[in-house]
């Protein structure tokens, strides 16, 4: 029997743990279902201790490739067989795509969801525009300098908790950066073009972020990477200051794009109706 037959479904999935929560079975599925792919995309829940072994087996297993996300994404970069830059430089993998040989390769597909997202809710937003204010300083922040520096932001100013955690981007990314603490806000805020959380503040079942939302001039483009809920405090308040304010679901689903297009070839849609089955409706 010929195992490369055509006629093999083509696999997929998310590797987390947990894994429950997560939206891409329904993304991905959606896009399948939609293109009449013979596909499949799966939810895997795996622990850390067995991760690097099921690793290994993807392939023999005939997967095409799969999302890793929490806690997997600094293990899944150490064991690629190669990387694209922006997964080498923000020392985080969120796509592995597995070649007929079985090589594994890692990319970081949130950089490119991250300035999508922005993108096709502003026309001609661009980071290189104005100053930027980065809300946290953890693996999500990391993703989101990198994709700023790479779209030409020449200032990015960085708040968090730990002020070490933003001392150390300033480290890894240079110039551009600069680290404040949160006493410093409120004079920052009116000078910015952009503003955005990365922190987990504002999701369910954690503290609200603490914000001073009255100092945000009108035109402000504001995005949270928090999508449950999808519409945050932190954005309800942006909107009455007449900010211009994108959801977090939005990057989800164009890092989940580029993810497909890298297995299938093809750039699914990222409309209406991919958002509702992300979000069961
Ligand atoms: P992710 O990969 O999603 O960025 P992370 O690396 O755990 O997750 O980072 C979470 C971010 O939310 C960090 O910036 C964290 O601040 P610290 O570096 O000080 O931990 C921030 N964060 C989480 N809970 C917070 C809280 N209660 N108050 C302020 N910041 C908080």
């Amino acid at each position: 029997m010929n195992s490369e037959s055509p006629q093999k479904p083509l696999l997929t999935g998310v590797i987390g743990y947990p894994i429950a929560h997560s939206r891409s079975p329904a993304v991905h599925g959606y896009w399948i279902r939609r293109l009449g792919l013979r596909a499949f995309y799966v939810p895997m829940e795996v622990t850390r201790v067995d991760f690097p072994d099921v690793l290994r087996s993807l392939a023999k297993m005939g997967f095409r490739g799969v999302n890793i996300t929490v806690p997997h994404k600094e293990t899944a970069l150490q064991r690629s067989d190669s990387l694209s830059d922006e997964a080498a430089l923000i020392g985080a993998v969120n796509t592995l795509t597995i070649s007929s040989r079985g090589k594994i390769h890692g990319d970081n597909t949130d950089v490119y969801g991250f300035l999508q997202n922005l993108r096709s809710a502003n026309s001609g937003w661009s980071a290189k525009d104005a100053p930027t204010l980065v809300l946290g300083a953890g693996g999500a922040a990391r993703g989101v300098i990198f994709a700023l520096i790479s779209d030409g932001a020449e200032e990015i100013h960085v708040v968090n908790r730990t002020r070490e955690r933003a001392e150390r981007l300033k480290n890894d990314f240079g110039y551009r950066v600069t680290t404040h603490d949160f006493s410093s806000v409120p004079s920052l805020v009116p000078k910015m073009g952009t503003v955005i959380n990365t922190t987990s503040l504002g999701m369910e079942n954690k503290p609200s972020l603490t914000f001073p939302y009255e100092k945000l001039t009108a035109g402000t483009v504001v995005t949270d990477l928090v999508y449950t809920p999808l519409n945050t405090m932190f954005l309800q308040q942006a909107e009455a200051q007449g900010c211009v304010t994108v959801d977090g679901l939005g990057m989800l689903l164009h890092q989940a794009a580029a993810s497909f297009y890298h297995w299938f070839g093809t750039q699914p849609a990222v409309d209406a109706n991919v958002r509702r089955a992300a979000l069961g409706a």
